[in-house]
């Protein structure tokens, strides 16, 4: 878990940000160890992608792997050759599967899971099935991604209450900052473990203390963390977690979760439901319906199977590998990528402390939009936010590749300067 030292410095003003410099002398850096996990690179070959380009974007999209398209094949074969007999011969088999292998990635029983469409898909299932009563704010933190907020601000007709607890210096979030927004009218705190905005990693096992001690509960968006950094929902204490497959996971898009701890299920009544949440599902009875009595009530209709089969092919690799050790790598060579990064006087917006900081690395950059748009034409593929780059090595990746992407952007700055 990371430790809740702040960095807390003032956000700099636009025109402070002008003037950071963009020194190209590189200092030395010191040494972090030798490098961990050389062995997983055996991987690469798995990914062709790797093969033609400087691929470090996990936190957008994962990279497709030959799994994935073999499953793919084989869905394409199944449907083609059994058609809708494939439901009851395979695909609901499928579905198991995942939602069992997405439990065991976390540490969840299968039944406390549910499958949606997507992470705002999966958000809007527990907004719309949890009752919050009196206790009608929800409190989020302002580094959140904006979906998570979305799904209260759309409820403020409803008598939903929004509070935002902010982080000084648009980087971390120590825990205590949420305890003064915490209070007796507070049934929910909604916020992610890694913040897409900075890759600070929250102590949500902090946060859920917290919660519940004044009588809330705990939502996480694990979207940046699942598949990254290890998580046990139950030592946690996590009430509701959603997380998906594009990024970390490299299952790819139209598959999120929602695990919900079982004791909650009972108290979970979807207003956005359909026939999947029905406890006879099959009995097609029209004129009555009842929830079913694991987190599956959360589902509403048809999942996309092409997604799912993907899904389970991204899984297998993760669950395989063992987020332990690919948080050990990734871990190193972020490390290793943000030192060298301020070695060149580039101003990190991530933390400088590596327990606190996930495998998302943020630096400030003027223009960042044409740097990566310039890296991509040298066949470098990372991502941007507004004023800066973000630059996210997965398990796969290698020291030579994080040092191509330095260079690359040296000769692009030296070339605007
Ligand atoms: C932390 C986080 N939560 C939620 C989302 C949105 O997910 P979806 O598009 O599946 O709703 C993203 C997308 O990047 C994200 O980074």
């Amino acid at each position: 878990m990371p430790d809740s030292t702040s960095q807390a410095t003032k956000p700099k003003t636009r025109s402070q940000r002008r003037e950071t410099p963009q020194k190209t002398a590189h200092a030395p850096t010191q040494p972090i160890g030798p490098e961990p996990h050389t062995d997983l690179l055996a991987w690469r070959d798995e990914f062709p992608i790797l093969q033609r380009k400087t691929y470090l974007n996990s936190c957008s999209l994962g990279p497709l792997s030959r799994r994935a398209m073999a499953a793919m094949e084989r869905f394409e074969e199944q449907w083609n050759e059994h058609g809708a007999q494939s439901w009851y011969g395979m695909w609901m088999g499928e579905l198991a599967a995942l939602r069992a292998k997405v439990a065991r990635l976390i540490g969840a029983q299968p039944h406390e899971i549910a499958i949606a469409p997507s992470v705002s898909g999966a958000l809007s299932e527990i907004a719309s099935g949890l009752d919050l009563g009196a206790r009608n704010k929800v409190v989020c933190a302002d580094m959140d991604f904006p979906t998570l907020a979305y799904q209260w601000l759309a409820r403020e007709r409803q008598g939903v209450e929004v509070a935002f607890v902010e982080s000084e210096d648009r980087i971390t979030l120590p825990a205590e900052r949420f305890r003064a927004q915490i209070d007796k009218r507070t049934g929910l705190v909604a916020t992610s473990r890694v913040f897409y905005l900075s890759g600070y990693i929250q102590d949500v096992a902090k946060l859920a203390k917290m919660a519940h001690t004044k009588g809330a509960l705990l939502l996480v968006d694990d979207y940046q963390a699942t598949g990254q950094i290890p998580l046990d929902v139950k030592a946690a204490n996590i009430d509701f977690l959603v997380t998906g497959t594009l990024k970390w996971l490299m299952g790819g898009q139209g598959v999120a979760f929602i695990y919900v701890r079982e004791g909650l299920i009972p108290k979970l009544r979807p207003t956005h439901t359909g026939w999947w949440a029905a406890r006879d599902q099959f009995q097609f009875n029209t004129r009555e319906f009842a929830y079913r009595d694991d987190a599956q009530r959360l589902e509403a209709g048809t999942p996309p199977m092409p997604s799912i089969t993907i899904a389970n092919a991204g899984l297998d690799i993760v669950l395989e590998i063992g987020v332990e050790r690919i948080r050990e790598r990734t871990r190193w060579l972020a490390d290793d990528l943000a030192r060298k990064a301020q070695a060149r006087g580039w101003k990190l917006r991530s933390p400088l402390d590596g327990a606190q900081r996930s495998s998302i690395v943020l630096v400030e950059m003027e223009r960042p939009d044409e740097l990566v748009h310039q890296l991509t034409q040298r066949g470098i593929i990372i991502d941007f936010r507004p004023g800066m780059i973000r630059i996210s090595p997965s398990f796969y990746n290698t020291v030579e590749e994080t040092d191509r992407i330095l260079s690359a952007l040296d000769e692009l700055l030296a070339q605007r300067a």
